[in-house]
């Protein structure tokens, strides 16, 4: 059995004030008529014969609508105490599953576009994982974006993994040339995964499972939540396991995490921008910016953010320091 998770745990801070913690981005429906989340469970459900979702209890109602209004009925949900980073979530979503089954990773805040390549980069990651690998999604990288995992590739063998390097290693990394973008995705089965992390992260893997084993109605309880220890699964798992292999992949991919990548997505798709770079988001009013260059406004209906694109990554500390919640 293949199971498609979709991992919706996220606020989406460094996309407020359009995102929000009672409307996180994947749920938005910026990007035509569908949103996010609901794009990630088209994409998938004719590829997998299941479907697990892990959110917290804000993400819940959200989840079940959208689904809902995409026609999907028969899937599962975890609902997360209080999110414990991705190492825990995938742990949870691989307790539910029989230990053969093989779990498709998905992050629910991405845009993929050439279904046809996708599919073929799922299906080969699908036989690889059936041999027992721990298969990741591999992207020719465009720039050393250090908000990203790198791996060292060799046909489909892993020669290393790296998550979020610094700049010049980035560089570094771009120069050398078999280094590919992890895409955020993963593939493998359930009980393949938890003794990696089992093997490299004790930790977080007793605690998963004592917490999944004291929930209620899949609801996580808090208490024991509490004590797992929050780390990605990238550093816990991709970048020590010897188990990894990658699947070179082709689609048009874009982590829509900031709004640098907005930027891009709506600017190569008309959105309009001054003879400045400067844009507009959320509003029609007559904007005009003067003496300021590369810069967007963003504007709702309670809060309004202007931003130098290159500070994309530091709108977190904003939405982090907020004393009132917008
Ligand atoms: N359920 C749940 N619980 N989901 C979570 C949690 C959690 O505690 N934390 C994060 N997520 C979800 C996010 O909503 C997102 O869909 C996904 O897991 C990945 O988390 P991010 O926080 O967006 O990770 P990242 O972007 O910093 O890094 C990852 O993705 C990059 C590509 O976008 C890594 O895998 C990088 O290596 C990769 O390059
Ligand atoms: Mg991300």
């Amino acid at each position: 059995k293949i199971i498609n998770v979709i991992l919706s745990g996220g606020v989406g801070s460094r996309l407020w004030p359009l995102s929000r913690k009672n409307k996180p981005k994947q749920y938005l429906n910026i990007f035509g008529e569908k949103s996010l989340f609901q794009l990630t469970a088209m994409r998938n459900i004719t590829l997998c014969d299941g479907l697990t979702v892990i959110g917290n209890m804000d993400n819940f109602e959200l989840s079940s609508e959208a689904l809902k209004e995409i026609d999907i009925q028969k899937y599962q949900q975890i609902i997360e105490a209080s999110p414990r980073n991705t190492a825990a979530a995938i742990a949870f979503a691989a307790f539910s599953a029989d230990k053969n089954d093989i779990l498709l990773i998905t992050p629910s805040d991405h845009l993929i576009e050439d279904e046809d390549e996708y599919e073929r980069a799922v299906n080969e990651a699908i036989e690889l994982a059936k041999q027992d690998s721990i298969v990741t999604f591999g992207l020719v990288p465009t720039k050393p974006e250090t908000g990203f995992g790198y791996i060292q590739v060799e046909g489909n063998n892993v020669l290393g993994f790296r998550e979020k390097p610094n700049l010049e290693t980035a560089q570094e990394f771009i120069v050398k040339g078999n280094f590919l973008w992890n895409s955020g995705m993963f593939c493998f089965k359930a009980g393949i995964f938890l003794e990696e992390l089992k093997k490299h992260q004790p930790e977080v893997y007793t605690k998963s499972e004592i917490a999944f084993n004291a929930r209620t109605d899949d609801r996580l309880p808090v208490e024991e939540s509490m004590n797992i220890p929050s780390i990605s699964v990238d550093y816990a798992v991709m970048e020590k396991t010897d188990r990894l292999k990658v699947v070179k992949s082709n689609f048009k991919w874009s982590d829509m995490g900031s709004f640098e990548s907005l930027y891009t997505y709506l600017k190569d798709n008309g959105h309009p921008t001054d003879e400045h770079g400067n844009m507009v988001i959320g509003t029609n009013i007559h904007t005009e910016f003067l003496g300021i260059k590369k810069s967007i406004l963003v504007v709702t209906h309670d809060a309004i953010l202007i931003l130098k694109k290159e500070k994309s990554q530091k709108v977190k500390d904003i939405y982090e320091n907020l004393e009132t919640e917008y």
